[in-house]
This record gives C-alpha cells, structure tokens and sequence, in this order.
C-alpha cells in the first residue's frame, strides 16, 4: 500500500494547521534537546506545518536540518519564514514517510511527531527512519494514545463524537493507541531505549479547553464530517449537536480534556553521536 491509499484523515484545512502550528521545539520538542548537540543533523518526518522542524534548525545550526512531508502546501509559510529570516541550515521537502529519499546513515538524528498514528504501518516507518540514522545517532518520537484519554464529564453526544473519531482511524487501519508501542517499535529496530515518558495534555475551561475545542470542532467540519456523513455513521444534525456539546464542555468550570502522550528516544547501536544526558 502507498501513502495514497492511506488516506490521512486529518486533512490540512486550517483547524488542522492552527494545531499543528501551535507547536514549538522549547515544549514539543524538549524532551529531544538534550540529546542533540548543535552542528548535527537532523530530519523530521512527517513535518506537517513545519513549527517544531524549525525550532531544531534553530537549535542544531549549523547542522543541517531537513523536514519532509507528502503535503507540500502546508510547508510553504515555513519555507518563505526560512528565506525571510536567511535560515541557511534548513530545508524542506515533499516525499513519503515509507520510502525515505535518502541514503543510508546520513542523519545524525530523526524525529517524528503525531505521525505513527496516521499511517496505517507505522513499524514500517520506524524501520525507514532507523535507516537513514548514522550507527550511535538518535531517533525520537512522540505520539499520542487514544486509549488514555480522560474527557469528563461526558454526555452521549461526547461519547458519539469521540467514538466516531476513533473508528474513522480505524476504518483507516490506523493505530490511535500508538504511544503505548513507541518502545517496542525502537525495540523491534534495534535500537536502544534511551527514555521514555508517557503524560497528559491538560486543558481545562480556564486555559485554553475554548481554543482547543474550537480548533477540534473547525477539523470536524472540515473534512471529517464529511466523512461519517458518506460512511452512513452520522448525520449534519448529530454532528452539529455534538459540536454544541463541546462548546459547552469547553466552557464548563469542572471539564478536564487530558490527552495522552508517550514520547521516546532511541538509539541505533554503535558508538559515535550525541551525548548522553546526567543521570537523575
Ligand atoms: C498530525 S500531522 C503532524 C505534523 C507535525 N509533525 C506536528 O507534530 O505538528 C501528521 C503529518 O504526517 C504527514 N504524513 C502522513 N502520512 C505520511 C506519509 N506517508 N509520508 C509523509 N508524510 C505523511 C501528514 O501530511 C501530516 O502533515
């Protein structure tokens, strides 16, 4: 199966971009700092808006950073950012998570970021970007798992909506539960587990629970909606019901969203790259 029959259901309208865009190296990223060292290189895969593959062209450079996604349309702000600012160390390119256009051993360091759970053969991908790392070089990825979600209080429209959210990603043979597995794909790759960090996204009515459901609510409509609609799963009314429910749930003083995420870096065996940050 090529990428093109995947299907990625996120779509790139701009809910999609405003979530995406939203996230930063200094937060995203952090746990992956302190293993790069400036002047190393580094490729993000599955790059989407570009924000985070910028941060690392601004920590590693000179090092060469490259970011690459299947949409171009959604880098070309990072890429106009890039000439604007004369970021020379960084670059961005158009191709497949599955079939890297790369050499063997030619980064020092890979990443990727809420990719694993919008493919549908993510140990496939993991096994691509342990082979463009150079032997002793770093891969790092964070992923969310569905399975660990807490939304409260619910009512039957949240449980609809969210029950249509993840059988959408399993209709496309999606792992939404892929954060729990970030350790045994390093595993299965040989590589060894340097650390690993599962935690919750928290937002309440008091932070920024509005924003987020706001963002959620504009990527139902734009291309997921759709969606359940074709497959005969929901209908124009029921979403729109479920998406009042959010806004209420996203004004209510006691809702917690927390969403789960794993994050884990790896590394291939040999000696060579990176340091190894202080115990403790
Ligand atoms: C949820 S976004 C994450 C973007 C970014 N890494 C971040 O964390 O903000 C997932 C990205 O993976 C890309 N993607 C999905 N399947 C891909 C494939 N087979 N090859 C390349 N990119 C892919 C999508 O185009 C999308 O930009």
């Amino acid at each position: 199966m090529s990428h093109d029959d995947e299907n990625y259901v996120l779509g790139y309208g701009d809910g999609a971009m405003d979530w995406m865009r939203s996230r930063t190296v200094d937060v995203h990223g952090a746990f992956v700092l302190p293993y790069l060292e400036p002047g190393g290189s580094l490729l993000d895969c599955g790059c989407g808006p570009g924000s985070l593959t910028i941060g690392f062209a601004q920590y590693l450079s000179p090092g060469r950073v490259v970011g690459i996604d299947r949409e171009r349309a959604q880098m070309a702000a990072a890429i106009a950012w890039a000439a604007d600012h004369g970021v020379e160390n960084l670059q961005f390119e158009t191709g497949d998570v599955y079939s890297l256009p790369f050499e063997d051993a030619c980064f020092n360091a890979v990443f990727c970021s809420a990719v694993l759970g919008s493919v549908s053969r993510p140990a496939a991908v993991v096994r691509e970007m342990v082979r463009v790392l150079k032997p002793g070089g770093i891969i790092a990825m964070k992923e969310f798992d569905h399975g660990g979600d807490i939304v409260y209080p619910q009512t039957p429209q949240l449980v609809r909506s969210i029950e249509l959210y993840q059988r959408v990603r399993a209709e496309h043979g999606h792992e939404s539960r892929g954060g729990r597995r970030l350790r045994e794909w390093l595993h299965d790759n040989g590589c060894h587990i340097e650390h690993s960090h599962a935690f919750f996204d928290q937002r309440t009515a008091a932070t920024d629970l509005p924003d987020y459901v706001d963002r959620n609510n504009r990527l139902i409509d734009e291309v997921l909606a759709t969606r359940y609609i074709e497959l005969g799963w929901a209908t124009r009314a029921e979403i729109d019901e479920q998406a009042r429910d959010w806004e209420r749930f996203a004004r209510d003083p006691v809702s917690l969203y927390a969403a789960a995420w794993v994050e884990a870096v790896g590394r291939k065996p040999a000696e060579g790259y990176g340091r190894k940050p202080a115990e403790g």
